[in-house]
């Protein structure tokens, strides 16, 4: 996916400078052209030598030179390139990025640019937390500047947190991705994905009907991440008043014998991921409307509906190489996820709380925590869509590995 890429890399002030000759090595190893612009701060880190040697190009480091100009003006560095690469990025340049100052040839050549622009910010964790860089980071997101990590660890000067420049091979893969996308292919591509979602309404009698408060955010939102990334998804959807996603095929049912019959029938797929609310018992329903005023209240008979996660995770020949499910609880949250991932033979699961004070149903924000055989992660509270991407990235990541 890198091959014959062209990649500027700048690189700023920050001592997570250091590993740009091993991004440059990487990136020119898989067939990337890389560039190099070093600032002044970044130039107390690592030569301009070092990044001319690894490039295999010059390192242009001035605004104002007179034989740089002449030869590759600052314009024609920041066009002549498929991406513009800030790694690390300081709070700094992030900053001059927002504001739009252009006092060197890096910020110059970043306001120049008509191309994609990713950023690997590098910092110490307080810098990072600060809401001047917090609000930063959101306006460059809003201006579509791609962000791969930071994460957290220990930090060079000596505190721990977030700030930690994303790992080399975060970055070729944060790189590598963008380039998939924009070839209109995705790391899933290739890959069937089947996804329910929303509530299922089960029929009392021809006018009424029990359900639950599932809005189906959650599940539309899934699905439309692994489209993102290039899956060929089906989406079953209960009632929801969530829109179709764009490039999905979406069926839509009512009950929970419907949303299994359309599941058996969207199979096979290497991917399911179970996030609908499917109610487990439907009633015994009425041919006809059930009359008020008769000698007895009517009772309400109920049988066990099939559990659609169970069903599609049961062992054998076509079972989906990955299985997911979610575990709405109200208490014991991730005991009861790790009971429900072994009984239905689950490969992950995500718990999440749905007790009445989390605003999870029907709210645009989950708190969840993926159970898989490895152990327990939690997240952080997310909107439901960046859960989803979140999700869509680890699937990713385990079909990198294991498909
Ligand atoms: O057992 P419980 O309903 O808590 O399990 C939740 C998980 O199982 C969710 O992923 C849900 O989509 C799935 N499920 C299902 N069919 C059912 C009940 C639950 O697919 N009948």
């Amino acid at each position: 996916m890198l091959e014959n890429r062209r990649i500027l890399l700048i690189v700023s002030g920050g001592i997570a400078a250091v590993k740009a000759p091993d991004l440059i090595r990487r990136l020119r190893e898989r067939g990337a052209h890389v560039r190099c612009i070093l600032t002044k701060g970044g130039a107390h880190f690592v030569t301009p030598l070092t990044l001319a040697a690894l490039s295999g190009d010059k390192c242009y480091q001035e605004l104002f030179d007179l034989k740089d100009e002449a030869e590759m003006g600052h314009i024609r560095l920041s066009r002549e390139a498929d991406i513009i690469l800030v790694a690390p990025a300081t709070a700094d340049i992030m900053a001059k990025m927002v504001t739009g100052q252009a006092d060197d040839l890096a910020t110059t050549a970043l306001l120049a640019t008509d191309k994609p622009v990713m950023i690997a910010p590098s910092m110490n964790v307080m810098m990072w937390t600060h809401p001047a860089t917090q609000s930063n980071l959101q306006i460059l997101k809003d201006r579509a500047v791609k962000v791969v990590g930071p994460s957290a660890g220990d930090l060079a000067c000596g505190e721990v947190g977030n700030g930690r420049m994303a790992e080399v091979s975060e970055i070729i893969a944060a790189l590598t991705r963008f380039f998939q996308k924009s070839d209109g292919q995705g790391p899933l591509t290739g890959l069937r994905a089947l996804v329910t979602s929303g509530p299922t309404h089960e029929p009392i009698d021809p006018v009424r009907y029990i359900a639950n408060r599932s809005s189906g955010k959650q599940g539309h939102a899934v699905a439309a991440a692994l489209a993102e990334l290039g899956a060929q998804v089906t989406l079953v959807a209960g009632p929801t008043a969530e829109p179709d996603p764009d490039g999905v095929k979406v069926t839509h049912v009512e009950t929970a014998k419907q949303m299994m019959k359309a599941c058996t029938e969207a199979l096979p797929a290497e991917i399911v991921v179970c996030a609908a609310a499917v109610a487990d018992w439907s009633p015994q329903n009425a041919d006809q409307k059930i009359k008020k005023g008769a000698d007895k209240t009517p009772e309400l008979k109920f049988a066990e509906n099939p559990d659609i996660l169970a069903t599609l995770a049961q062992a054998g020949p076509t079972r989906p190489k990955l299985v997911i499910g979610f575990a709405a609880e109200t208490e014991n949250l991730i005991e009861a996820a790790k009971t429900k991932r072994a009984k239905k033979n689950v490969d992950w699961i995500l718990a999440n709380d749905v007790s009445p004070g989390s605003g999870t149903f029907g709210g645009d924000s989950n708190t969840v925590h993926l159970v898989t055989a490895e152990g327990v992660e939690s997240w952080p509270t997310l909107r439901k869509r960046a859960v989803a991407e979140r999700l869509a990235e680890r699937i990713a990541t385990f079909v990198e590995r294991n498909l």
